[in-house]
């Protein structure tokens, strides 16, 4: 290559460079500008999303006053006697009593859910007494039934619940 040739070359080169320094500087102005337009469309966005979901505000409401309903339907289902609804007694039974008398292999020690021969009898003394031998506790012939499972925190209702759900798989 010449002197003169470099020369060019050189003039070339560095037009070039000039050229992308010139092209990165426009690209990062168009990209705040960009980012600006974002930012204003998102804003302009989630206005429109928060209009949008007022409406579910409502709903809400609504669910709130169904929640309402659904406690008073749910007292009316409890008996006077308290005899509380099924669900309770389900959930009481799955979280304390399931531990004694929903084991299978058990069976000759603890009278098992669902297992008529043993509540059979039991239920022939009448709920009154399997209640209170549920809350207060009961020495039978095959063990001891620790007062309301051994969780003093139950109430009296819970506990009654949780027998309805156990006598109710025998019968
Ligand atoms: C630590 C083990 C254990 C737990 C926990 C337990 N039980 Fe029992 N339960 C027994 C045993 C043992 C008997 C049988 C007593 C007997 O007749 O000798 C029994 C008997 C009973 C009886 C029959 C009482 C009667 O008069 O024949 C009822 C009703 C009962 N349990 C309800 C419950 C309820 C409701 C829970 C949960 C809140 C519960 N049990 C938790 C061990 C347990």
């Amino acid at each position: 290559m010449s002197k003169e040739q470099d020369q060019i070359f050189f003039r070339n080169f560095s037009l070039a460079l000039g050229v992308i320094a010139v092209m990165m500087v426009v690209f990062f102005v168009v990209a705040q500008f960009a980012a600006s337009d974002d930012e204003a469309e998102a804003k302009m966005r989630s206005t429109k999303v928060a209009e949008i979901t007022e409406p579910v505000g409502q709903v809400t409401a609504v669910g709130d006053e169904m929640e309402v309903a659904v406690e008073a339907v749910a007292a009316e289902e409890a008996p006077a006697g308290g005899e509380a609804s099924g669900d309770v007694g389900k959930t009481v039974y799955e979280g304390i009593c399931m531990g004694c008398h929903g084991i299978a292999a058990m069976a000759a020690m603890i009278p098992q859910v669902g297992d008529a021969a043993a509540w059979g009898p039991r239920i022939e003394k009448g709920i009154e007494t399997l209640y209170n031998n549920a809350i207060n506790g009961f020495q039978g012939e095959m063990g001891m039934m620790p007062a309301r499972g051994m969780n003093q925190s139950l109430t009296d209702d819970e506990v009654k619940a949780a027998v309805d759900y156990m006598v109710g798989q025998v019968q």
